[in-house]
């Protein structure tokens, strides 16, 4: 089969989330490294970025990092978005990556109520001393009750403390944030009826009214930022305890949470799916970020399993090439204006010069070099 070029042109123009100008809409997806001892990302950790910078992503979204509030973290070797030796180290990867030509946003992370070791013994009762975590209602996945839900002042500290990430990101250079919203950590356990059964103004029986605790983040992060200062919303229907959750069962149940969050000052929705290509809801062949898109009117960023196997394909002139499977259903996405941007994660992990590579491929992108390159590029 020939695929021209052209093919993939969508993904290689300019685009716009909120004031940030984005050269072409390929995102590098946020993704954990347990590469930063202390929680200090070091030159290491700047090296890494600056790699896929000038491998052309246009956005890098970082690895999760903890915002400052106690039972956020759940590993110390992920960074910190607080403390002078960490902005330290983000100042550094930040200049990198724009002294490449590239634009990066941190992850702001609180895990709040999820799967832990020490909760191992506590799953099946609950234990009254048991004060480890943030959450609504102390479940730490389906029926499981571990611990009561937190008080008004926490979960008020909670979002005190996003808005302190955020001003710390912008303080470092950052070109934006992106909020994690998605998986089953802190604001999903608020959105999710399974961990949320709060009565009071934090929950309810609708996502609507359980969708509080993420648009409190967001105002709290667009105060202690700029009224310009780009905000990303990561959200998803599956959980890491439950790939098969939904938090919404049709666009008009899902609706109500995202046009909160929008009106709450996000500027581009971040649609995590495990594979971009399958629609969210019956009726429609959208996809998640599809539907962000139509509710909100504000950017999406699609992502899922794309150059997980490689596609072979035949250029005019170049021979057979290694292209990322599935990059030109995802361009083609694009192009019908479904979605805005098209995340990649672990392919960029395998291949700095992922994107470069599928702009321009010679011969020399061959498979071989390809699978090369997946043991070379790995730091
Ligand atoms: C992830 N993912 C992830 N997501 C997130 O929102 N914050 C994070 O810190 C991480 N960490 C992480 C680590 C690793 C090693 C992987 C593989 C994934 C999910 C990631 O952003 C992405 O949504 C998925 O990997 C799907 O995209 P790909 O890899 O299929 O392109």
């Amino acid at each position: 089969m020939t695929v021209p070029a052209a093919t993939l042109d969508p993904l290689f123009t300019p685009a716009r989330i909120g004031t940030l100008e984005l050269a072409n809409r390929i995102v590098m997806a946020p993704m954990t490294r347990c590469f930063a001892p202390n929680g200090v990302p070091g030159a290491d950790v700047a090296r890494y970025y600056r790699r896929r910078a000038e491998g052309g992503v246009g956005l890098i979204v970082t690895e999760g990092a903890w915002i400052p509030h106690p039972g956020a973290a759940n590993d110390e070797r992920t960074p910190r978005l607080y403390g002078e030796d960490a902005l330290a180290g983000w100042r550094a990867v930040v200049r990198e990556v724009h002294a490449a030509g590239g634009k990066i946003m941190p992850q702001l992370w609180h895990v709040g109520l999820s799967p832990k070791p020490e909760l191992e013994n506590l799953y099946d009762k609950v234990d009254e001393n048991y004060d480890g975590a943030t959450s609504p209602s102390g479940y730490v996945t389906i029926g499981r009750k571990v611990t009561e839900g937190s008080s008004e002042a926490d979960i008020v500290a909670a979002i005190a403390a996003y808005a302190q990430a955020a001003a710390n990101a912008r303080a470092c250079g950052f070109d934006g944030i992106e909020i994690h919203g998605a998986h089953g950590y802190l604001p999903d356990q608020f959105f999710w009826h399974e961990t949320n059964h709060r009565r009071d103004h934090w929950g309810g029986p609708t996502l609507k009214e359980r969708a509080r605790f993420g648009v409190e983040v967001v105002r709290a992060c667009r105060a202690a930022t700029a009224p310009d200062f780009p905000i990303v919303f990561r959200f998803s229907q599956w959980k890491g305890q439950d790939y098969n959750a939904r938090l919404a069962q049709s666009p008009q149940e899902l609706a109500p949470l995202l046009e909160q969050l929008s009106e709450a000052g996000v500027d581009a929705f971040h649609a995590s799916q495990r594979r971009f290509w399958e629609p969210a809801f019956k009726g429609s062949p959208l996809n998640l970020a599809g539907w962000a898109r139509a509710l909100t009117g504000k950017p999406a960023i699609t992502v899922g399993s794309i150059g997980l196997t490689l596609a072979m394909e035949e250029t005019w002139d170049a021979g057979m090439v290694a292209r990322p499977a599935k990059l030109d259903a995802a361009a083609e996405m694009v192009a019908r204006g479904e979605v805005d941007f098209v995340a990649i994660g672990r392919a960029l992990i395998a291949d700095a010069e992922l994107v470069a590579k599928v702009r321009a491929p010679t011969t020399a992108d061959s498979i071989a070099a390809y699978e090369g390159s997946l043991l070379a590029n790995f730091v």
